[in-house]
């Protein structure tokens, strides 16, 4: 992988943060990009030995993936597209507003199939190896109550991923959807969640976990990956629970909301 370039959206911390120190570590050369660029300058430091660039870029808003996509390709082409940026509202639908709706329906969905767009067809033609790596969650195997929007969301990135995989099955792109689930990161305090059930506490993983099994299914060339054993029988156990079923127990291991919502 030694020369290869990477664009990793949503590195300046969590899961993204540790994916962009594993393709470090196997020589690829980075574009990191989040909002934050004293975070992803923090980040940049602990990937040693590579070729980092950072881009600071709000892909929230429209067509911030579009410019963000010419930048990265300014300087070479990029060879791995690691989508990851996201965030979630752990809320009831009817308490919270249109402008973080819009914000998520942005990050999660329009940006990622902007930055997937501009790399498949930046790849037409090639015959090295590439990978896209989309991040889409647990939550994209039912619907979830009081994260209406967000599992919708990565419902939408599970299906547009597997999709893709299979419209590229046999040639040098390989698209690969990461679920994972509960992961000690920021995002829980973004979202104003945190410390759900028992059993959702239990099956927490650490992000460098993620990380690790995301590149493992990456190199892999595998089409879903569910990192976690509990994740793993709980998705899969899904399919034989009635759909309002599984939806009812999404919302009993979450709980219910008890912390502040942030301001974005
Ligand atoms: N943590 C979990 O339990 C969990 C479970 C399943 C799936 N996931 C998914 O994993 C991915 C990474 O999340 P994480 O857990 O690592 O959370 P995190 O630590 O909060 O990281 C989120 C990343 O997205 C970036 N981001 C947020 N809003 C952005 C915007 N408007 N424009 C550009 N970048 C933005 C953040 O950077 P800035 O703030 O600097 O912009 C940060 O780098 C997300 O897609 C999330 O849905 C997380």
């Amino acid at each position: 992988m030694t020369g290869r370039r990477a664009l990793v959206t949503g590195a300046s911390s969590g899961i993204g943060a540790d994916i962009a120190r594993e393709l470090a570590a196997l020589g690829v050369d980075l574009v990191l990009t989040a909002r934050r660029r004293d975070a992803l300058e923090a980040v940049a430091a602990t990937c040693k030995g590579v070729k980092i660039e950072i881009v600071t870029a709000d892909l929230g808003q429209p067509d911030a993936a579009r410019a963000l996509w010419d930048t990265a390709i300014a300087n070479g082409p990029i060879d791995i597209l690691i989508n990851n940026a996201g965030f979630g509202y752990f809320r009831r639908f009817d308490e919270v507003g249109w402008a973080r709706d819009a914000e998520l329906i942005q990050l999660n969905m329009t940006s990622l199939v902007a930055l997937a767009r501009g790399f498949v067809d930046a790849r037409k033609g090639h015959t090295t190896p590439a990978h896209m790596v989309n991040i889409a969650s647990t939550a994209a195997f039912q619907s979830v109550p009081n994260m209406a929007l967000y599992a919708a969301s990565k419902a939408f990135v599970r299906n547009f991923s597997e999709a893709l995989h299979d419209e590229h099955r046999g040639t040098p792109l390989s698209v690969t959807c990461i679920c994972p689930g509960g992961t000690e990161t920021a995002f829980h305090a973004a979202s104003g969640g945190g410390d759900y059930s028992w059993i959702a506490n239990r099956s927490t993983k650490s992000p460098e976990f993620v990380a690790r099994a995301t590149i493992q299914a990456m190199l892999d060339g595998e089409r879903t990956v569910v990192p976690g054993l509990l994740n793993q029988l709980s998705s899969f156990g899904v399919r034989f629970l009635t759909r309002r079923l599984a939806s009812r127990v999404a919302s009993q291991v979450l709980g219910k909301p008890r912390f502040a919502l942030p301001a974005r």
